[in-house]
């Protein structure tokens, strides 16, 4: 059977290809999902895509995949910058690897998007290439497995 991996998007994703496209190009979510899938078959991973406005939502979410899961791609939306319930999700879940992805550059953005309080508990962050990003984190959990 596939490894599942969940990826979790957070807060206002569900608006990508209307939502500052300038910033975050013209991919929708459902093309972010069509893309995951397609690395998972590629990786031999199976995919469990998701996406919530509501912080607690994504921490049962992170909690679910501890338990079914082998690995996280996490796009946090701005809860990553703000969410001290999410750095304690992940750090529950442990040694289950998360890998946090954000589709602009934060550094290059507002001071306030330079910090995640997320970043040191996931094993790597992947940020400022766009979708790819997501891609390239499910390569680096296929990697780890
Ligand atoms: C984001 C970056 C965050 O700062 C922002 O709040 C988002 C999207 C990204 O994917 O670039 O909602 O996570």
């Amino acid at each position: 059977m596939a490894k599942l991996v969940y990826v979790l998007n957070g807060p206002n994703l569900n608006m990508l290809g209307k939502r500052e496209p300038g910033i975050y190009g013209g991919a929708t979510l459902a093309d972010i999902e069509a893309e995951c899938r397609a690395a998972g078959a590629d990786l031999g991973l199976e995919i469990e895509f998701r996406q919530s406005n509501h912080e607690g939502v994504l921490v049962d979410w992170i909690q679910e995949a501890g338990e079914r899961g082998v690995g996280i791609v996490l796009n946090p939306g701005a809860y990553g910058h703000t969410s001290i319930a999410l750095h304690d999700a992940i750090r529950s879940v442990s040694p289950m690897p998360a890998i946090e992805v954000h589709l602009s550059n934060i550094h290059a953005r507002e001071p306030f998007r330079h910090k995640t309080m997320t970043a040191p508990v996931v094993v790597g962050v992947i940020c400022g290439l766009g979708p790819i990003g997501y891609r390239l984190a499910l390569e680096a959990l296929a990697a780890r497995q």
